[in-house]
């Protein structure tokens, strides 16, 4: 956790009544400017060990619940381990990061006071040897040419590891500033590394925020691979239409939440705030 915050304020224009928005920014001034022009920011320590405990125990329950009989889950696919989605609707464990504000702040001091969230998580296993995903990045919605008027799709993941990260159950790479780059260079199947990349490994609750453009990969797990389960939080303007993450749950548990949700959990659920 950043040991120092700051304040920001935020009026919105155009909307002289609209109220003003304080926000407590969990990072320094100096952090945020990395993460804007680097494309991400590290973070050693982001849960206690009880919020870790109850993350894990809500992770494994999801996923077991959707495991493939027909599937063990190790192919040395480009996307290799389980990957679940839409998770605010399947565990009221992960409700805790809906409103975390050492992600959360980050998030509105780079995108604005509206943002609404999204969790998914990936799972790698024990004892399997080269799971790993291609280099890529999230956001692959920019053209080419770029028209001089597209709204560039500015959003951020934070990737939350519940298990050490290690060269064992495989690091995870990035390359600095390629975020501000439209990815057109960027390969089908390239799971090369990179000169100017950063590999990091980092302790179980702690995490790395990265801009959704930037090229980043899961890097392959060792011989003696160890369980590795990620969690992707997701940040984008709360008017921005979610990609990529398929149609969520029909009765999902956020439908009750809604029911009494106050005006910034509704805006975090995304249906509130435009
Ligand atoms: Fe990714």
């Amino acid at each position: 956790m950043s040991s120092s915050t700051y304040n920001q304020t935020f009026h919105i224009g155009g909307s002289p009544h609209a109220p003003a928005r304080n926000v407590e920014v969990h990072a320094t001034p100096e952090e945020i400017d990395h993460l804007v022009h680097q494309g991400y920011l590290v973070r050693e320590s982001l849960l206690s060990p009880e919020t870790l405990d109850r993350l894990r125990t809500a992770v494994d329950e999801v996923a077991a619940s959707e495991r493939a009989a027909d599937s063990d889950y190790t192919s040395n696919s480009s996307f290799s381990g389980q990957f679940l989605r839409h998770l605010f609707d399947k565990h009221e464990a992960f409700w805790e990061l809906l409103n975390f504000a050492p992600t959360v702040s980050v998030a509105r001091a780079v995108l604005g006071p509206a943002v609404q969230s999204r969790l998914s998580a990936r799972i790698t296993f024990p004892g399997v040897a080269n799971q790993q995903t291609v280099w890529h990045f999230h956001e692959r919605t920019v053209p080419r040419p770029l028209p001089p008027l597209f709204v560039f799709p500015h959003s951020l993941d934070v990737l939350v590891y519940l298990d050490d990260l290690t060269d064992e159950s495989g690091p995870v790479a990035l390359v600095p500033g390629s975020h501000l780059e439209t990815g057109a260079t960027l390969g089908e199947n390239d799971f090369e590394d990179k000169p100017d990349q950063v590999v990091l490994r980092l302790p179980a609750g702690g995490g790395v925020f990265i801009h959704n453009n930037l090229w980043h990969r899961g890097m392959a797990s060792g011989e003696n691979a160890t369980l590795r389960r990620m969690l992707a939080l997701t940040y984008s303007s709360c008017w921005l239409k979610n990609v990529n993450d398929g149609t969520p749950p029909e009765n999902g548990l956020t439908k009750r939440l809604l029911e009494t949700a106050d005006q910034e959990t509704r805006e975090l659920l995304g249906v509130a705030g435009y």
